[in-house]
């Protein structure tokens, strides 16, 4: 099963987000798909999104893995995942609609918490809650699901067909969550009693994809197959290592792929960091590289930087390599795919931060204590830009060695190999290296 390009070898990738997400994975993942039989989503929720245009069709899709777009791949989502199956159903339906089927080989984990529309409301109050000093969150209840997964009550996909345990653990949540509810204003109401029978009626369509997620993938492994572990969001976003308090609520980095399906590190023979050639963030928090001035909305423009799943503006700035240190240590990457080239092509300077200075002191890595990030200005090494255009090309040797020296110099920091680098958002506008 080779890829178009016949470069590409079969082995077990993790893919991830080395930034604040939307690197552009959505379009890595799809290519690398090609070399793998089955596609595995291990952590994050709705609040991820991609758009992947196949035959001219665009498809939109937050929870289901994009290898469901070939025909014939399995995809899987783990334990790690938190699913609103009413966003699960609107995206099985949209695929029907345009005939693709997922019987056989969609699949998820019995032990998936599931986001319910109470942790919607609890999101969208609590953001109202903390007014100017919000997070910036998608409002798609992913905090408050996995609140309720670490607190030991939360809804598993498996609750919902066993009658007695569903109804316990909805009463539980209709008080407590009730109650919290009542001192939000600013969040939605939520139909307790209709919650119930709408959880049921999922059960036919939910029950035949429900499986051990970890026996299943072991067993496939030991069968020959290429399994592509797919991860949402970006490295600085992850719970423990990113920028907490504004980050997500789950592992973004390696880690969680290994936990958020149930597999071993013998599973995995390569780590790709997605890395787009500037930065972006959407929500809030600190962003040392932020450009507040023309050249950031040039980049916004030319990148078409507006969130998947909010529409937001997001946030640009220029590639910072202490974060992109910090991220790649994390998850041990090993090889990164290059996204975006083409935004930087009539650029005439491009900088990048090789460092920070704070309190006088100058810093290769993220400071020890995260929330000082703020304080950390950037030390930029400057780079005469390329000033012609890189879009669609698909061979190293064409790029222009200005183009090349830049993405040489990335590799050399941070001492990792190049996989791929994109031209453009098509598949064959792909360069593999
Ligand atoms: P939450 O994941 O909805 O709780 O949002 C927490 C923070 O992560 C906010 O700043 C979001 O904008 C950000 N975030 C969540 N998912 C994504 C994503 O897929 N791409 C980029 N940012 C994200």
């Amino acid at each position: 099963m080779d890829s178009p390009s016949g470069k590409l070898t079969r082995k077990n990738r993790i893919i991830v987000g080395c930034q604040w997400g939307d690197e552009g994975k959505g379009k890595v993942v799809d290519l690398l798909s090609r070399d793998a039989d089955i596609v595995a989503r291990f952590q994050g929720g709705n609040n991820a999104g991609h758009t992947v245009v196949v035959g001219g069709t665009k498809y939109a899709l937050r929870l289901i893995p994009s290898g469901i777009l070939h025909p014939g791949k399995i995809c899987v989502i783990g334990n790690g995942v938190v699913l609103d199956p009413f966003v699960f159903m609107e995206e099985l339906a949209m695929l029907k609609k345009s005939g693709i089927g997922t019987t056989d080989r969609l699949f998820v984990s019995a032990a998936t918490n599931l986001v319910l529309p109470y942790h919607c409301a609890i999101d969208q109050g609590e953001e109202a809650e903390r007014g100017n000093g919000g997070i910036g969150t998608t409002g798609r209840g992913i905090g408050p699901a996995y609140q309720d997964k670490v607190r030991r009550s939360g809804i598993r996909l498996a609750d919902l067909f066993d009658d007695g345990r569903l109804k316990a653990k909805l009463d539980i949540h209709r008080r407590t969550k009730g109650r919290l509810l009542d001192g939000l204003p600013g969040a939605p109401k939520v139909d307790f009693d209709k919650l119930y029978t709408d959880l049921i009626s999922l059960r036919d369509v939910l029950r035949p994809m429900m499986i051990d997620v970890s026996l299943m993938l072991e067993e496939a492994h030991k069968g020959g197959a290429v399994i592509l572990f797919e991860g949402a969001q970006g490295g600085m976003l992850d719970v423990d290592l990113g920028t907490y308090p504004y980050c997500t609520s789950s592992n973004t980095t390696v880690g969680g792929a290994l936990t958020g399906l149930g597999v071993g590190p013998n599973l995995v023979d390569e780590v790709v960091g997605v890395v787009k050639a500037y930065t972006t963030r959407v929500g809030a928090g600190p962003f040392p590289t932020e450009l507040n001035d023309r050249t950031g909305e040039i980049l916004r423009d030319r990148g078409g930087e507006y969130g998947t799943v909010t529409g937001r503006p997001r946030r640009t700035g220029w590639l910072d390599l202490v974060l992109l240190r910090h991220t790649c240590r994390i998850s041990g990457v090993e090889k990164v795919a290059i996204t975006k080239m083409d935004v930087l092509d009539d650029f005439a300077e491009i900088k990048v931060a090789t460092g920070y200075e704070l309190d006088g002191k100058v810093l290769d890595n993220v400071p020890v204590d995260i929330a000082r990030l703020p304080d950390c200005r950037p030390i930029y090494r400057s780079f005469e830009g390329w000033k012609s255009s890189t879009v669609g090309i698909t061979s190293y040797t064409e790029l222009p060695q200005k183009a090349r020296e830049f993405v040489g110099f990335i590799c050399r920091e941070l001492n990792v190999g190049m996989l791929l680098l994109s031209t453009g958002p098509a598949r064959d506008q792909t360069v593999m290296v």
